[in-house]
């Protein structure tokens, strides 16, 4: 189709404002589906994305639309995923499209996706059309949230429309909307090959399935493709478009959005933010902003068996064949036997990961906690990048450890500004500035956008969960990295029965060394079982012990109190113990129980 009437755009929300459903609304309105097939939420395909509620991958969905000019039209949807995690992807998703859906819920305004959302688009010089979606709510205040997001964003009055996704009130207005506002794309017909890949999955007939939007030229079916980071080459086995199934089509041309079968091996042989482009004649330049995919989060998984390791392996490799930001290296723990050290973008990342090797590879894994990646400037002024505190080489041989911090924006009621600021001070942020998102008096009580700086390593583990708690669950955040900052920084060992139990060691700041020693140490003397003597369990920094408890021996004998009493009381309660030690694991000579492993994670 002629360029000119093609418009490719996205949505963008905070989670939960209505994304997927007006997603359905307009496939359905178009005609993609008819309501029989709808599924709900079509676009979010995995079982475990539709269980969560949320979106991991970006698809896109080709919609025909007939304008009220009598124009065809062909819609590219372009689904983002909806979670901080994921956000590169979502930026690269963003550069596909000429416009975009803002979707706000209109019992709930702006929230820190939302913003973070917005500026994304605004870098990608979108067209941004405000949508106010949930009108049907009892709750809702529409005129409210429309003066909220015009103050915010500036948008005029008649630019806002008013939509109910679940009735479908507004939806063809937002149709019109992006036929009139969206600009159709631009790009040269007759320059070679560049189409930017915004997604990519795996499939085992297929290969790499490189989602792309055609910026220059055109990809025709059968011809032989480059991959400009890696120059990898690939005869394409099929090209098409989502229509909402695949559907196979001669060639894709200039401006248009859809899928190139590559063949190739894994989703990292065709990445996201990359450029394809044609053998020959190939292009000159790539496309700009590609970056490879760097892990945040790290954290040792270990099979609970050791006999699953080498399951594990061909799990994990099987998973990195559609998952180009999953990292994984062999790892020996003293405490926990084999397993492997794994990156990850976030911990959202890290869950999803965990629960498909549960799920669909029958694993039954124990997880460290997790930790972020540290620079360490060595004295003879070499540089290590550390991604486990089991790595943290002596520290009279460390010049200075560096960690990643976070740009964090909040925004809360004004009432609750004290318990944001004083929650992230306890975790060493520094405040920067703060907003009020209305005029006082506009509304009982305004909300307020406050900026922070943050170490990664102190939102990592419950942050969150307890922002929600000290704001009745009002507050929304978003972050992005800004950069490393040097630290005072002090590895943590933990010691059972005089031993150091690698898989226990912490980083963390000096400043918090003392009470997060003392509590782990609390929480390990009520989880690891009396033994048959007495067990110390204690915290070190170097040799110098910080914090220590007992756990005292054990005196009577299990069976003691079945004195006498009959068999199979006996033999069940033998039974219950042995099930027990399965889900133990033994340290020279005490035996600790899985919990322990993570008990770090309610330490904070
Ligand atoms: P993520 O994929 O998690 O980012 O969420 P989303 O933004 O895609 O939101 P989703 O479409 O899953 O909607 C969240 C909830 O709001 C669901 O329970 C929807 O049924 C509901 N919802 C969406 N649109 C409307 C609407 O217009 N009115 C009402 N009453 N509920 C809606």
């Amino acid at each position: 189709m002629n360029a000119q009437h093609v418009r490719n755009f996205c949505i963008i929300a905070h989670i939960d404002h209505g994304k997927s459903t007006l997603a359905d609304r307009l496939m359905q309105q178009t005609g993609a589906v008819d309501e029989r097939e709808m599924v709900e939420q079509l676009l979010d395909s995995m079982d475990l994305e539709r269980e969560r509620g949320i979106t991991i991958k970006a698809q896109a969905v080709r919609l025909a639309y007939k304008g009220a000019d009598g124009q065809d039209y062909q819609l590219n949807l372009i689904d983002t995923p909806g979670h901080v995690d994921f956000s590169y992807e979502v930026s690269r998703s963003l550069a596909a499209c000429e416009g975009a859906l803002l979707v706000v819920d209109a019992s709930q305004g702006i929230q820190a996706q939302t913003l973070a959302n917005v500026y994304l688009a605004l870098e990608n010089d979108l067209e941004i059309i405000p949508v106010i979606n949930k009108i049907d709510l009892d709750v809702a205040e529409p005129e409210r949230v429309a003066q909220e997001v015009q103050q915010a964003f500036g948008f005029t009055d008649d630019e806002i429309v008013f939509v109910s996704a679940k009735d479908g009130t507004g939806i063809p207005e937002i149709l019109e909307a992006i036929v009139q506002r969206v600009p159709p794309p631009t790009g040269s017909p007759d320059s070679p090959l560049r189409a930017l890949i915004f997604d990519s999955k795996y499939d085992p007939y297929k290969g790499a399935i490189a989602y792309v939007r055609i910026m220059d030229g055109q990809v025709p079916s059968g011809s032989r493709v480059k991959i400009m980071s890696n120059g990898s080459e690939s005869d394409v086995l099929e090209v098409g478009v989502f229509a909402p199934a695949p559907t196979s089509i001669e060639r894709l041309s200039v401006g248009e959005v859809g899928y190139i079968a590559t063949g190739l091996k894994s989703v990292g042989d065709a990445p996201v933010g990359d450029t394809v482009t044609l053998a020959n004649p190939a292009a000159a330049e790539p496309l700009k902003g590609y970056q490879p995919l760097k892990p945040m989060v790290f954290a040792g998984l270990y099979p609970a068996d050791g006999e699953d390791y080498l399951d594990m392996r061909v799990a994990l490799e099987k998973l990195q064949l559609n998952d180009a930001a999953l990292s994984f290296e062999p790892e020996n723990s003293v405490a926990l036997g084999s397993g492997f050290r794994c990156g990850f973008l976030g911990l959202l990342h890290m869950d999803i990961v965990q629960e498909r090797l549960e799920r669909e590879y029958d694993l039954n894994l124990l997880a460290t906690s997790p930790s972020v990646a540290y620079e360490v400037l060595m004295t003879d002024g070499e540089i290590l990048q550390i991604d486990s505190p089991a790595h943290l080489p002596d520290s009279s041989r460390i010049d200075e450890i560096q960690e990643p911090w976070l740009d964090l924006s909040i925004i809360a009621p004004a009432n609750y500004i004290g318990p944001v600021i004083e929650l992230v001070r306890t975790r060493r942020g520094e405040y920067k500035r703060m907003e009020y998102l209305q005029q006082e008096g506009t509304h009982s009580t305004p909300r307020v956008l406050m900026e922070f700086n943050v170490p990664l390593a102190e939102v990592l583990i419950d942050f969150y969960d307890n922002l929600k708690a000290s704001t009745q669950g009002y507050a929304s955040m978003d972050y992005s990295l800004s950069g490393y900052r040097s630290g005072r920084l002090a590895k943590v060992d933990i010691l059972v029965n005089n031993e150091p139990v690698d898989a226990l060691s912490i980083i963390t700041h000096r400043d918090n060394a003392y009470y997060q020693g003392r509590e782990l140490v609390k929480k390990l003397r009520e989880l690891i079982p009396r033994q048959l003597f007495e067990v110390p369990v204690q915290a070190a920094i170097g040799r110098k012990i910080i914090a220590r408890e007992t756990i005292r021996a054990l005196r009577k004998d299990v069976l003691a109190k079945c004195y006498g009493g009959d068999v199979t009381r006996k033999r069940k309660l033998l039974q219950k113990q042995a099930e027990g030690k399965k889900r133990m694991k033994r340290v020279g000579s005490v035996e600790i129980p899985q919990e322990a492993f993570l008990s770090i994670l309610k330490v904070s």
